[in-house]
């Protein structure tokens, strides 16, 4: 769907950035521009800033920056179109309906149906915990030390014995059998009619990382099977694209996260202090989850049950964290079954400490690999080493392999020289080793000179867009064209028309891109401080010299071009001799 820009620029303009971001984080203004800890990372001072005069956010220390619309995708994890008619709403823009098609339409509605349908129906069951029929819900998680702080921030519930008196309770609220039955929330017999699907069972709400209610996990009390009974898959409800606790985790302001197996184990983690555990939906840890997860944190830390199982679906996580990017550490609980157990029996310090004592994935991995050997014989230590070996090459680089090498060889009292000749035995033999790196200087150099350029080209814009004096001497000189085709050019057009039509507008340039990359690298040019770098002379000085790289770049290669004409090309050559008059350069800061 498309929306025209001025349309889109009018839903940004009535959202005043600094307004939209302070219902997130906690802004205090200092100077001209408004600071906060920074929601995208970790840290403990501010370096988050906001500015209600170029609408727009940066992060000094992460670099991410944006608008309005920027922010919501991140923060929010929106698309585009979300972020905008999330902020149309809130400053009562109407966007116009009939260019969204009768499907898209139709299935957006559904998934909004879905959606409060799972929300009344975590309404009913928190109720249904607090009313006399729920006494032995409520006594079973009391039993299990669930604090009443725990039960409300994770909404737990209760379904009761009626065996339809949530699909009664749904229906008198107006919805549709069809669209009950698409949340997954009945099941329709032939015999016995329509059905509840949970019945008797103590209920934790799944959300999304946006908090809304996208599925259920219901637990018997007591024995019965089976122990959890969690909603279909639905229109709303992706399983390998969500996890349990996800939407606190995220702003737990740590640098990782701790990935358990159990929704119990999830929220006696949290109550216990550690907000940044999650947990996947009651299936394997997918690269769906994986990708997730790098959105937020690049370290997770596995707290998997203890028996083999635990074990075996650690090991399996690791390699699929390892493919977005993600390193895993792996905490023991022995010699407790699971994270719950584990806090109930030795409490929060202890567990720190495992977080502490965590092992990397490797290493765990070949601790796990040892029972398949017998370590005790020589043969045996052998063949477990060859395996290592196998497994230590596939270690790309160089350095992060000699580290594993190094860290094998001293686990397993082996000296590193032999295990080093033993994986590169192992590399020849697989045909792995990587071919030797020659240097390629004409290619480096050319990228370096190309990299000064892009960054001259960075600083002119970043120059003009703050200063209109600068702007106006600048523009005589360069103009868009003699920016280099891409993000650069786009920026330069539009800056300069701006000026023509009034004053620059760097959130509105913003919604000319749409790659979240893109927003970053736009915010960074407007977010550039350079004048407190240097007396106005230097300033002077550096600014002609920028002026002068950019333009000699362009007019190069117009003439390298094989359409430019001759009489082009005199004109060309007039201008490069006329910029090697210092007089035709001369730029003031003040
Ligand atoms: P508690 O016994 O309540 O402490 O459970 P737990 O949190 O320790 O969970 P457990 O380790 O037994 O299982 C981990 C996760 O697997 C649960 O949170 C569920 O999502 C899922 N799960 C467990 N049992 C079942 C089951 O019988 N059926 C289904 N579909 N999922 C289950
Ligand atoms: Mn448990």
């Amino acid at each position: 769907m498309y929306y025209p820009d001025e349309l889109v620029e009018e839903v940004r303009a009535k959202n005043d950035i600094v307004d939209v971001i302070s219902g997130y984080v906690r802004l205090q203004k200092k100077g001209s521009s408004y600071f906060g800890l920074c929601p995208f990372h970790n840290e403990k001072s501010p370096s988050f800033s906001v500015s209600r005069q170029k609408q727009m956010y940066y992060c000094f220390g992460c670099g991410a920056g944006g608008n309005v619309f920027t922010f919501l995708m991140e923060y929010e994890n929106y698309s585009f179109l979300e972020a905008l008619r999330f902020l149309a709403d809130r400053a009562g823009v109407e966007l116009p309906e009939q260019d969204y098609s009768q499907e898209a339409r139709q299935r957006a509605d559904i998934k909004a149906i879905l959606l409060e349908i799972n929300k009344e129906a975590a309404k009913y069951f928190y109720v249904q915990l607090k009313q006399p029929q729920g006494k032995h819900a409520l006594t079973y998680l009391k039993d299990r030390e669930l604090g009443d702080e725990a039960l409300k921030s994770f909404g737990l519930g209760y379904s009761n014995k009626y065996s339809d008196d949530l699909y009664r309770y749904l229906k008198s609220k107006g919805y549709k059998d069809e669209h009950i039955s698409q949340a997954g929330l009945i099941t329709i017999d032939e015999k016995r009619g329509v059905c509840d699907k949970f019945w008797n069972r103590v209920m934790f709400p799944i959300m999304d990382v946006n908090s809304r209610v996208i599925g259920f996990g219901g637990r018997v009390m007591g024995d019965g099977k089976p122990k959890y009974l969690n909603s279909p898959e639905t229109l709303v409800f992706d399983k390998s694209r969500n996890l349990y606790g996800l939407n606190r985790a995220r702003t737990a302001r740590k640098p990782y996260f701790l990935l358990c197996e159990g929704y119990m184990d999830v929220i006696a983690l949290h109550q216990a202090g550690f907000t940044n555990a999650v947990a996947s939906l009651g299936t394997s840890l997918t690269p769906g989850h994986a990708a997730l997860i790098k959105r937020y944190v690049s370290e997770v830390y596995l707290t998997y049950d203890s028996d083999d199982a635990g074990t075996r679906a650690a090991l399996r996580a690791v390699p699929i964290l390892r493919d977005v990017g993600v390193t895993a550490r792996i905490i023991r609980m022995e010699p407790y079954k699971d994270p719950d157990e584990f806090i109930k029996n030795l409490g929060a310090e202890a567990f720190e400490e495992r977080i502490r004592k965590a092992q990397g994935g490797f290493m765990f991995s070949l601790k796990a690999l040892e029972k398949d050997y017998d370590m005790a014989s020589p043969e045996g230590k052998t063949e477990f080493l060859k395996e290592a070996a196998g497994r230590l090459v596939e270690f790309e680089e160089e350095i992060e392999r000699n580290n594993y090498i190094e860290a094998t060889a001293a686990a397993y009292r082996v000296s590193y020289e032999d295990l080093r000749k033993l994986v590169a035995g192992t590399a020849v033999k697989k045909g792995l080793a990587a071919p030797v790196k020659r240097p390629r200087p004409t290619q480096s150099q050319e990228r370096e000179k190309e990299d000064g350029i892009r960054k001259s080209q960075k600083i002119l814009l970043t120059w003009m867009a703050a200063d209109e004096h600068i702007f106006r001497q600048i523009c005589k000189i360069v103009g868009p064209e003699d920016f280099d085709e891409g993000l650069y050019r786009t920026v330069a057009e539009l800056l300069y028309r701006q000026y023509e039509e009034g004053e620059p507008n760097p959130a509105a340039i913003m919604n000319h891109f749409t790659d979240e990359e893109e927003h970053r690298e736009v915010a960074g040019l407007f977010h550039t401080r350079i004048r407190e770098l240097s007396t106005a002379r230097e300033q002077e000085k550096a600014l002609r010299e920028t002026v002068k790289r950019v333009k000699l770049h362009s007019i190069e290669k117009a003439m390298g071009r094989n359409t430019t004409s001759a009489e082009e090309l005199q004109k060309l050559v007039a201008e490069k001799a006329r910029l090697q008059n210092p007089a035709e350069l001369h730029i003031s800061v003040n």
